[in-house]
């Protein structure tokens, strides 16, 4: 059984219809990229999984269970968390409160282990622990995201474009992050736009444009396909 699984996703923003039909599955300890132009649909797809744009039609499956009408917030409980596009920090909060927030679902005795893990992870939290959100960097903000989501101990992880907005050399340190949670044991569905870094990290990936899914293979192959590198690495 996979531990994700959608079929046939079907998405609307209102009238727009913003996925017609995903189908993509991902197994416990992989890390999977989700590569798209903007405007394909990768927000969407994560969103859908977190239960913020549920789906319309089709099935999301999550260790064998129907998860297409449950609420995000029992989302989390089951273990997945997403850092959204874009981040959403709380600014005016410090990093300590934003990580706190993020462990909001538990009432298990993990949180302070979990604490420190994120730390340790990512020293400069550690540092900034009592800096206000907003006083920090793109790239910053973006681990706190991330660390955000891990508090929720999630089992999948959903990051939406984390390099987006960032300094080159924060990009690198935050991949190497990424690859390091997917190490530990959390399962990654990553969604890029510049995907270098991500099929780096990533052992599979998936092409969507327009709301489908045209291309899924191994992140070597897609990284020699000619279409994979005129429209999404740059070269
Ligand atoms: N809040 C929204 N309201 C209306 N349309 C939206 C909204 N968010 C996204 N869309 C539309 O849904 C489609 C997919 O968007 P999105 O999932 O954000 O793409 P991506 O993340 O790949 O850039 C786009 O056509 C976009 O304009
Ligand atoms: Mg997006």
């Amino acid at each position: 059984m996979a531990l994700l699984e959608l079929t046939g996703v079907h998405a609307f923003y209102g009238s727009i219809k913003a996925l017609k039909g995903v189908t993509l599955r991902v197994e416990e300890g992989e890390c999977v990229t989700l590569i798209g132009s903007n405007g394909a649909g990768k927000s969407t797809t994560l969103r859908s999984i977190s239960g913020l744009t549920p789906p319309r039609q089709g099935s999301i499956r999550y260790r064998g269970l129907e998860i297409g009408k449950t609420p995000p917030q029992d989302i989390v409980r089951l273990g997945i968390a997403h850092a959204p596009e874009g981040r959403h920090c709380f600014q005016r909060m410090t990093v300590a409160e934003n990580l706190e927030l993020g462990a909001y679902v538990r009432r298990d005795a993990g949180v302070e282990d979990d604490l420190e893990k994120v730390f340790a992870l990512f020293p400069r939290l550690k540092e900034r622990e009592q800096q206000k959100a907003g006083t920090m960097s793109g790239g910053e903000q973006q681990m706190l995201a991330i660390g955000r989501a891990l508090m929720a101990s999630p089992r999948l992880l959903l990051l939406d474009e984390p390099s987006m907005g960032i300094a080159p050399i924060l990009v690198e340190q935050i991949y190497e992050t990424i690859a390091e949670i997917n190490r530990q044991g959390t399962t990654i569905l990553l969604v890029e736009q510049n995907a270098n870094f991500a099929l780096d990290v990533s052992a599979r990936g998936y092409v969507l444009e327009t709301g489908t899914v045209v291309l899924t293979d191994d992140s070597d192959a897609l990284r020699e396909s000619p279409d994979v590198q005129r429209a999404y690495l740059g070269t």
